[in-house]
This record gives structure tokens, sequence and C-alpha cells, in this order.
């Protein structure tokens, strides 16, 4: 709960009306005020600050997160400023607050809508009660390059798997009323196609065309927007030429002009003086310049605005009209939040522990995002009573930092249940659990530990390897070129099979992996991201098989890193290759005519298809599908069928499955993707059970922006496929006429 604050606006009635009666009075220095959001990192904040907030010179801060030191902060603004407008607090809650939820694109691998809506509420309670009013996340950046660092960050490489939780992450933080307590303001990032930078190096150059903009990269920014998102922030990265913080053509014509979006734009850190660093201004002024003309509202962490603004409006070269717009799209989200009635957070409620409700959602979170990605012979899960002893060895067994992943400012590694502890608990009474660390960090190539790995592995009925990345490397300006496991982890994995002893694989990373020089020496792999606070019991769970494992990738698994970009959704290509197209590269006989390996679209020292396709996950249950069909083969445009198919659980077990719908059109004005996700459902299935799956296709559902630049559904043959993976075969037909 926040305190009350007077309201020197009180008189207004609509959000409109007291927007405007506020801005009325406000000088341009005021104005520039509001578009400025500074870092109030330091705990002298309210001294170092405060002559500035006094003045009306801030309208934001972010990075603070002592209650005590917000709620000074906030009563200096309101209670000592001339008009006593309160500030946005804002801070990055990614994947939870002090208790950490899977990295998103973990939390992307539960295709659970509501979990991820509830891993944000959990942390938008949390945050709210350390003064945050706004967050900057979700990000939902298209990604198909395993090597960006930031991929750990997004829902993966699929558009209707990221808006939809993109949709359900803004929901999360926001609730249904942004003024009510708990409830912070979201922030859609980064604007856009970030997610392209050029060989996965974060910041680096993105050149994509328009309609791939339009399909791919900004569907799920229009989501959250639609979502009723507060806020948007441009990317770091250029798009065709144009740094994003200047570029017109996203933050006017599509933002604002076709998506009527009412919430406010602002800058990535620093990103409106970077605009001289790309070469595209000269110096600040220009920066300014430029940022504001091309619509960012309110700048982050430097001072172009607050230096240029005012002499750039004065000089006649930015409208009162355009500052007034900018300044009135961040009052709105401030009358949105209730911060005019209550600017400050109540101390008493406000100890940001973690609930016992959030702790339950991380472990759900985490338990439906690890994926089991191979599991030979039925290696897992393990039976509690069949065994008798258990070797956990690894870096990444017991590291209750590392677990949590990236961005995790405020979270508390002291909450981390490890995987090692929680096997112990789990089933340390009735079968002996000894642990070997084997490597100080995923990338030692020290291995005079693993002698002592493989001994007490060679005693056990089974050895788990906790393998993968630290935190540290994945997240922002943390991309890597070799994505396999670092370090000496393969000579490890090598190592311990040598025992003869099983092998499981449990990988806790922040982006997929190249497996491919350990995947055939392990019986079975569970692939965990970086799985937050509750991650142990969850692995822990998965293992022995409390549940069954029900994660499904968001992202494509390559091969080898030379495949990248590789997804789903590719486009077919005028010489597809076909699963006869396998080379093996030292077979090639050098004088054979170049016709004689098929000519397609393949690499020569590789398969074309990825190690794991996107949607994979297996599971301990036995999942068949039959008999797809549609309420019928033939609609009109405008129309809608209904897609279904029969789901049968032959295993023994109880289990989740996530069915996925996929299409293609066949024949398009452009080329069109061999397969698009459309929807998809989480559905439990008891041991024996059928049950019928259906989704309802509309027409709509298959718009595209086609050659002529315009939104259509365009008529004539799809192919639908439903099934538990982007790779299943069970198929139908639907044609689409148009309407005359
Ligand atoms: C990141 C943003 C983040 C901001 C504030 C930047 O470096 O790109 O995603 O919200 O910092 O911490």
């Amino acid at each position: 709960m926040r305190a009350n604050s007077p309201d020197p606006v009180h008189d207004s009635v609509t959000t409109e009306e007291r927007v405007a009666t506020l801005l009325a009075r406000m000088t341009l220095t005021e104005k520039v005020g509001q578009l400025t959001l500074l870092n109030a990192s330091e705990d002298d904040a309210p001294k170092s600050l405060g002559d500035r907030l006094r003045a009306g010179l801030v309208g934001g801060l972010l990075n603070q997160v002592d209650v005590e030191v917000v709620n000074e902060l906030q009563r200096i603004a309101v209670e000592e400023s001339r008009l006593g407008i309160p500030l946005m607090v804002g801070r990055d809650v990614i994947h939870g607050f002090r208790t950490i939820m899977p990295i998103p694109l973990g939390q992307a691998a539960t295709w659970n809508r509501e979990l991820v809506r509830a891993g944000a509420r959990a942390a938008a309670l949390e945050a709210a009660a350390a003064g945050i009013n706004w967050t900057f996340a979700p990000m939902v950046d298209i990604s198909r390059d395993p090597r960006w660092g930031r991929i750990a960050e997004s829902f993966g490489e699929c558009v209707v798997l990221t808006s939809e939780l993109a949709i359900a992450m803004v929901q999360g933080f926001q609730g249904n009323d942004l003024s009510q307590p708990g409830s912070i303001a979201a922030c859609a990032k980064h604007f856009a196609a970030y997610g392209a930078a050029e060989s996965g190096r974060d910041y680096a150059t993105t050149d994509v065309s328009e309609t791939e903009l339009r399909n791919v990269y900004l569907p799920p920014f229009k989501a959250a927007v639609d979502a009723g998102v507060a806020s948007l922030m441009p990317s770091f990265s250029d798009l065709n030429g144009v740094p994003a913080s200047a570029n017109e053509f996203l933050l006017r014509q599509v933002l604002r002009d076709e998506w009527n979006f009412p919430g406010f734009v602002v800058s990535d850190w620093d990103s409106i003086r970077q605009l001289q660093v790309h070469g595209l201004t000269e110096n600040d002024r220009e920066s300014a310049f430029q940022a504001a003309n091309a619509g960012v509202d309110m700048e982050m962490a430097g001072d172009a605005y607050s230096q240029h603004l005012a002499g750039l409006v004065e000089a006649g070269r930015i409208s009162l009209k355009a500052i007034d717009a900018a300044v009135s799209n961040v009052l709105r989200a401030k009358f949105h939040l209730g911060l005019f009635e209550h600017a400050t957070t109540s101390v008493a409620e406000s100890r940001p522990v973690a609930s016992e409700e959030a702790l339950a959602t991380a472990r759900s979170l985490a338990l439906q995002s690890v994926v089991l990605l191979k599991n030979d012979h039925g290696a897992l899960p393990l039976s509690i009573d069949g065994l008798n002893s258990v070797a956990v060895i690894g870096p990444l067994a017991d590291a209750p930092y590392e677990q949590l992943g990236t961005w995790i400012f405020d979270g508390d590694p002291g909450l981390s249940v490890t995987p090692l502890s929680a096997i112990q608990d789990l089933v340390g009474e009735r079968v002996e659990v000894r642990y070997v660390r084997a490597m100080e960090n995923s990338r030692s190539q020290a291995n005079e530990a693993f002698d002592e790995a493989a001994a007490i592995a060679k005693d056990a009925d089974v050895a788990v390897l906790f393998l993968g990345e630290e935190s540290i490397l994945s997240g922002e300006a943390h991309s890597r070129a070799d994505i396999d496991l670092p370090g000496d982890q393969a000579q490890l994995v090598r190592r311990i099979r040598a025992t003869g002893t099983p092998v499981i694989g449990v990988i806790l990373a922040g982006r997929p992996l190249t497996l491919t020089n350990v995947v055939d020496h392990l019986d079975a792999l569970l692939f965990a991201w970086h799985p937050g606070t509750m991650g142990g019991p969850a692995i822990a769970d998965l293992l022995f098989g409390v549940e069954s494992p029900s994660g499904k990738l968001p992202a494509t698994f390559p091969r080898v890193v030379g495949q990248i970009p590789v997804y789903y959704s590719q486009k077919n290509t005028g010489k597809p290759p076909s699963n006869d197209t396998v080379v093996h590269i030292d077979a090639i006989d050098t004088y054979a005519p170049q016709t004689s390996l098929g000519m397609t679209a393949f690499h020569l020292d590789t398969h074309f298809t990825p190690l794991f396709p996107f949607g994979h996950g297996l599971s301990y249950a036995r999942f068949e599908y039959r008999n797809i069909r549609t309420t019928a083969h033939e609609i009109r445009l405008g129309d809608a069928v209904t897609v279904s198919a029969e789901l049968t659980n032959s295993g023994a077990v109880a289990a989740d499955e996530v069915v996925q719908l996929y299409v293609r059109d066949l024949v398009g004005s452009i080329t069109r993707p061999v397969r698009e996700l459309k929807a998809f459902l989480r559905v439990r299935l008891a041991a024996g059970q059928t049950m019928t799956v259906d989704f309802e296709l509309h027409t709509d559902d298959l718009a595209f922006y086609g050659r002529d630049g315009q939104l259509a559904t365009e008529a004539g043959e799809f192919h639908l496929w439903i099934g538990g993976s982007s790779e299943t075969d069970l198929r139908t037909e639907l044609r689409i006429v148009s309407g005359n």
C-alpha cells in the first residue's frame, strides 16, 4: 500500500483532462524534466538527486530498490517540487525479483500462459513492495541465434509462442488495473529486430526486410501493445541503417500511426547519445533532436534531453506540441498507476521476502520448463526403490547463484534450492548420494578431479552429471561464438561414460547449446535452462519420476554453430534437401561432377536438420496422436474451422503434453515458411486416457504481409499438422476460397 500524497489536479475527471490540466501548468523546463529518467542506484540518491527533484527536472528513476530510499525520493518529488509530480521508479524485473523464476527462455519452454502470467505477478508483488512501479520487461525479441546472449531473456524463435507469452507477462505485471497495489507498468523491448544482430553479437547491426520485419519481428510487440503494455523501449541496434532510437518508421509510423500506442517510449540506457557513436549524428544536440523527432519520449540514463531539448524547442526545431505529446504519454502512465494518489509504499508491508506462493510458482515453472531431450531405453526416471547409490557430479549440481541465470539484480541466492540438496532431500534416506564437483566452473580446463568423479561414478548405480553454463555466460553483452559445453565438460562426460555406469545429463544453461559431441555418451538428457530459485526440487522430481517432464523447446538446437540461423519456420527454397541428403564429407569423390551431391540447400559437412527441433520434448508417458480432422475441408475467407486430433496416453503414468498446431500455406505471393505454429495447448492425461484436442483456426490467423505490403490471408491450399513437436507428420488439408 502506498501512502497518500496531495493530488495537484483533483478537480479533473478523466485521465486525459487531468493530463491536460497538469500540462497547462508546466514550464518547458518541467516538461523536459518529465522526459528524464535518471540512475538512482546510490544509497545517498535523495541527497545527490534531491535538488533536481525539487526543481522538477526528473520524471523517473531507476535502480533504487531500498523502499525507504524510494519513498524519500517520491516524497521529495511530491512534497517539495512545485507541481508535486510523482516519479516512475523502474527496475529490470526480468524473471522474478527476490524469488527467481526460470529465465524467460525456460519459461517459454513451459508453453504455459497461465504459469508465465503467475510468475510475472509474483515478481510484480515483490517488486512493488520495494517501491518499484515499472519493470523493463517483457523482452519480446524473436531470437533465432543461440550465440546471442540475450536469447536467455527471450521467448525464443517463434512468432506465435512469443506473442502469446508477451501477452501473459504483460498481464501478470500489470494486472487488470495498474492502480491496484502490486501492479507495475510493463515495458515491451527492444523495438525492433534486436535479436537479428549480425553473428549473434549483442548490439550488432540488423538488416531485415520490411516484410520479414512485419511478419516475424513486429507481431510480438503488436500483441503486447494490444494487451495494454504501458511502455516500450527501442533497441540499441540500428535497423536497416537507422538506429532504433532515431527510427521514425518504427516509433511513429508503425507504433503510433498504425498501432495507436497510447503509452510512452523510453530509450535504452544512454542510447540517445549513442546515436553519435553509430555515426548518425555529430553531437548530443543532434542526437536529442533525432530521438525526439523519431518519437522517443523519455531518455534513460543520459543527458541529451536535459541539456538540449529546451534549446531545440526555443530554436524552433522541435515543436512544443511534440514535447507536450511526449510529456502527456509519461503523465498518463503515472495517472494510470495511481501515483498521484499513492506515490509511496507502506514500509510495514514492504518486506519483499519470497512468499510460499511465489516459491510454488517458481517451482511449477521450473518443473514445466525442463525438456527431456533424449531418454534411451527408459533410462529415466530413476527408481528410488531400485537404486542403492547415485553419483552426483558436475559444476552446476550445487551452484545456488548460477542456477538463477542472467538479470537477477535482486534475486537472493540464499533462497536457491540446488539440485544436489533437493536430491538428498528426496532420496537421501534410501539411496546413498555421493557428490564430486569435478570442475571449479563450467569453463575450467583443469581435470585433476576427474579421477575422483570417475571413482564415485564407477561405484554408483547411476551417475547424474550437472553440466552447462554459469549465469555469466549468457545475457546482455554475453554472446558466444562457440556454443559447445564450455571448458573440459565434454571430456568429463566421456570419462564418466567410460566407467560403464549409466550416465544421465542435466544441463543448466542460458541458451540452446550444440551438444553433438556429448549427446551420444548420455543415456538420457534433461535440459533445464537456468531454472531459478526452485530449480533443484523441480529437477529432482523429474529425475525420480515424481513428475514427468513436459517442457518443449522454444528454440531449435543446432548440430553445429555453422548451421545458425536454423529455425523451424524456414523457407522451402527452390532446392530443398530431402531426408536422403546425408553427405559424408570425407567420402566425397574429388573428381565426381558437382551435381552428384544433389544440388540442394545443405552443408557438405553436417546433416541439414537440427540436433533437436523446435517444439521437441519427451515424456515418461507415451503420447500417440491420430485422426487429425477439420470440420470442413473448404472454407471461405472470413470463416473458421475447428481442427482436432485424438491424443492417447498409452504410457503408464499421468503426464502433461503440449499439443501443437502447425500450418503451411502452400502458395503465396511471397515465399512462405514450411511450417508455422498457429496454436498450442498444454493438457494433462491420465495413463490410458484418450482425449480430443480442438483448435479453432480462423482465416485471419493465416494472414501475412504479402508482396503488396498489405496484411491479408491469401486463398489457396494449406497443410495442417497436429502433434508434439514441429516435426509431427500427422497432417490434413484445408482449402480457403475467396468470398466471391
Ligand atoms: C538493456 C535494457 C535494460 C536497461 C536498464 C540496457 O543495457 O539493454 O534491456 O532495461 O539496460 O537496465
